[in-house]
């Protein structure tokens, strides 16, 4: 039982209140002294008419007393006190009995959700950015999931476009195929720079380009082989991150696919009277709402990024009748997607307010080393190199005896990477130091997954010592234990928390909490020397309550735990 909805639950009974509103009042006191819930009474003075106060003692009295101490007013609050051994009997039970699945719930049954995420442009690098999205997409789907919801993700290639006219051109003129073999964007990158250089000296270029690009959009033969070849080639190198990382995406249908469905998204504006002209180009135009207009299509008649996008929210509206449609993009497109759904709202399709824009910042460099050459972008498969690599180094220096210390080297290496990029609010910039995000005492992934890691070695330890158990939760009843207790027990309220706001920093800060109040407890409280064996068992309960916890929590993140480490 979540703690919140059992005391939410006795002030409704009390009130003949709704249990959502009830809960959303409830507050967690700063201080213990004050209880373990707060109910605030000023908004019901309105409701009933009476003072704050009153109604606070009035309810004093009426509600429901189980599994509490006592219940205290302090002027219009009103103050919980649960009873420890109770409550932490119910939680750690629990824990224990769903494992894997606590935190889990079904609230999302019978609902899909669309995630785009990810993303990359096709023949351009992987960068150190592209990691926003693909993180923070697939931590949303897994948010997600946990809460019943059948996600769909799907990674909305950037494998159309004039510029792919260019690269054809180019591929057919300078590509060096063995070095396409070997480090495919790198050199989709020289030849695309080269067409650039090439074009200014010999202008006619763009126009063969531009012919290449038309040729492909009518499917001829020889351009929809190269830009075949161009995409597969990419996606080796982009499945190579994605492996590494354990994503997995439900589609990849990118800006290509919607090739033969924008004729009828034009006609259909057309219809309905939204397209008007402007300066040769078919435009929606957005002034009402204080906007640039959308353009639809340019003066050359060719279709654009935002038509495309507008063709697959109507297919995805089709294809799944999602509940919400997700955008994982940066920041800088916000402006493009509100065109977007207001053209969307205009063409009369209501659900166009169920797509979310989920937006997030920029990733910077403290550390010196990284930064590359003006206008170089720092491929993410160097980065994440660099943070296994360090991790190794880190396990070399603390545990030179660990088996397998590459596998570890691995999960600790882009849990830390992954839990930085995850760890603040996503609109924020993240500021990249290796030194910090590897600090096994930082608020880190390598921090996290060392608690877990330590809270393992007690359970194997009492395991070892062949320890009888017999728990006695009434024993629990320290500080430490009852915060940890309390952290544990309020996971799916994080987690819901984190649907809201589309926000997966907040499960982060979660697991640190945890994590924290883990190791508090652990250095505190003796549990392998108790001396009372049932406090002794009831502790390496809550031990291994905590592993749980903690492994589902980052599990969430899309961050992997380890034994040892
Ligand atoms: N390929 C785009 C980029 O790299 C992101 C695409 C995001 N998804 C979308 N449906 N527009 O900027």
């Amino acid at each position: 039982m979540n703690y919140k909805l059992l005391i939410a639950d006795k002030i409704a009974k009390a009130t003949e209140l709704n249990i959502d509103d009830v809960q959303k009042l409830i507050e967690i006191p700063p201080k213990p002294e004050m209880g373990d819930f707060a109910f605030p009474c000023f908004q019901l003075a309105k409701v009933f008419r009476k003072a704050p106060n009153l109604i606070a003692q009035e309810l004093a009295e009426k509600i429901d007393k189980e599994g509490l101490d006592k219940v205290e007013t302090v002027g219009g609050y009103l103050n919980f006190f649960v009873n420890k051994s109770s409550f932490s009997k119910n939680i750690i039970e629990k824990i224990l009995t769903e494992k894997e699945n606590y935190g889990h719930s079904n609230i999302g049954e019978g609902k899909t959700i669309t995630i785009d995420f990810s993303s990359p442009n096709i023949a351009k690098p992987f960068h150190v950015g592209h990691l926003c999205s693909t993180a923070i997409g697939n931590s949303l789907y897994k948010i997600l999931s946990s809460q019943g919801y059948k996600c769909i993700g799907i990674n909305h290639l950037g494998d159309w476009g004039t510029q792919f006219g260019k690269l054809i051109a180019a591929y057919k003129r300078w590509v060096d195929e063995e070095a396409l073999e070997k480090e495919p964007i790198k050199e989709l990158l020289r030849i695309y720079v080269k067409f650039h250089e090439e074009a200014e000296k010999d202008p006619s270029l763009e126009d063969i380009a531009r012919q290449h690009f038309k040729n492909l959009e009518d499917g001829n033969e020889e351009e929809v082989r190269l830009w075949q070849k161009i995409k597969d080639v990419s996606l080796m190198e982009f499945n190579r991150i994605y492996d590494m990382l354990n994503i997995k995406f439900d589609s990849y249908a990118g800006e290509s696919f919607y090739n033969d469905k924008m004729d009828a998204v034009v006609e259909e504006l057309k219809e309905k009277n939204l397209l008007v002209e402007s300066k040769g180009a078919q435009v929606v135009n957005l002034d009402e709402y204080n906007m640039p207009p959308c353009i639809i299509l340019k003066a050359d008649g060719a279709s654009i990024y935002a038509t495309r996008d507008l063709a697959a929210a109507i297919y995805r509206k089709k294809t799944y009748d999602f509940y919400k449609n997700i955008y994982v993009v940066g920041m800088d497109q916000s402006l493009h997607f509100k065109q977007v759904f207001t053209t969307l709202k205009l063409m009369g399709y209501d659900w166009a307010d169920n797509c979310v824009h989920v937006g997030f910042g920029l990733v910077k460099f403290a550390d010196k080393k990284l930064s590359t050459r003006k206008g170089d972008v720092i491929f993410l498969e160097d980065l994440l190199n660099e943070g296994i690599a360090r991790a190794k180094q880190a396990i070399e220096e603390k545990n030179p005896s660990l088996e397998n210390k590459d596998e570890v080297a691995k999960k600790v290496g882009l849990g830390a990477v992954i839990f930085t990029y995850l760890k603040n609010n996503r609109e924020r910039d993240i500021i990249f130091n290796f030194d910090d995000i590897l600090n096994f005492d930082g608020e880190t992934g390598p921090y996290v997954q060392y608690s877990y890691a330590r809270a393992k070695s007690i359970l194997r330890r009492a395991q070892e010592e062949g320890f009888a158990v017999n728990p006695d939760y009434s024993k629990l009843t320290s500080s430490e234990e009852f915060e940890l207790t309390k952290i544990l027990s309020s996971f799916n309220e994080a987690i819901l928390l984190a649907i809201e706001k589309y926000e997966p920093s907040i499960v982060t800060r979660y697991v640190i909490d945890v994590a924290k109040a883990f190791n508090k407890f652990y250095n505190l409280c003796p549990i392998l020397s108790c001396e009372d064996s049932g406090l002794k068992a009831a502790r390496l309960k809550l031990v291994e309550a905590s592993t749980y916890v903690i492994k589902n929590a980052l599990a969430l993140l899309g961050i992997e735990v380890v034994d040892k480490m």
